[in-house]
């Protein structure tokens, strides 16, 4: 299984957005918190600044939503031609319905689920979506604790993927690291986030190397 690494630039500078994009083009995509203040209790960026660092970016955008409103919202990121959005379970009503659009716009679509959220209802929506994100910290902030408790959901997303025979990648947010990764990788997750473990490095590069490294030791075993 080949590990996906994709760097949020929520622990990114702000005001050097360029030069952090830049610093991370040899990680897979670059994840983009987008945070409403609603939705979670913190505020981030919106389109404008989506638009802007699609522009810049060397490598894919895979665009995740942490707002409510999603039916309004989600679109208009994937017409921005981002490589993928995902967005909330806990923010729609029909979460079929929104993917199907965010398809027919051309971008790949993905479901996320908080740490409180059940996986079970949501397993027979998979055949619908390209990528499940499986929340392993309470979305809104950086830099918080891995919760390896969230494992059952994501060996039982790659069960149901693998059982169905479908091509959707199993994505991890939310304390990764060089010593997390594995636990993750080994529970069957093939995309892997990371923030502050990639920005508060020395060197971005390198700790996106050591990521992939630990990940593609974990999916071997
Ligand atoms: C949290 C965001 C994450 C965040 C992860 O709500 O969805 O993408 O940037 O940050 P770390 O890797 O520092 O936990
Ligand atoms: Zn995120």
């Amino acid at each position: 299984m080949t590990a996906r690494i994709q760097p949020s630039i929520l622990s990114a500078d702000f005001v050097n957005m360029q030069r952090d994009v830049e610093a991370i083009a040899t990680a897979d995509a670059v994840h983009v918190d987008v945070m409403d203040n609603h939705f979670v209790p913190n505020l981030t960026f919106g389109l404008e600044m989506v638009t802007r660092v699609q522009a810049v970016s060397p490598i894919p955008l895979d665009v995740h939503l942490m707002i409510t409103d999603v039916d309004r919202w989600a679109p208009g990121y994937a017409e921005l031609g981002v490589f993928s959005v995902t967005f909330h379970a806990e923010a729609t009503a029909d979460p079929v319905a929104l993917a199907r659009r965010l398809h027919t716009i051309g971008a790949r679509a993905g479901l996320a689920l908080k740490p409180g959220t059940d996986i079970a209802p949501y397993l027979e929506l998979l055949p619908e979506f390209d990528q499940l994100l499986v929340m392993t910290v309470e979305p809104g902030f950086g830099g918080q604790s891995f919760m390896a408790e969230m494992m059952p959901k994501v060996s039982g997303a790659r069960a149901a993927i693998s059982a169905g025979g479908l091509d959707v990648w199993v994505q991890v947010d939310g304390g990764i690291t060089a010593d997390t990764i594995g636990i993750a990788a080994a529970a069957g997750a093939d995309t892997f986030v990371a923030g502050s473990s990639v920005y508060g490095a020395e060197n971005a590069g390198d700790a996106i190397a050591a990521l992939r490294v630990a990940a593609e030791a974990a999916h071997a075993h």
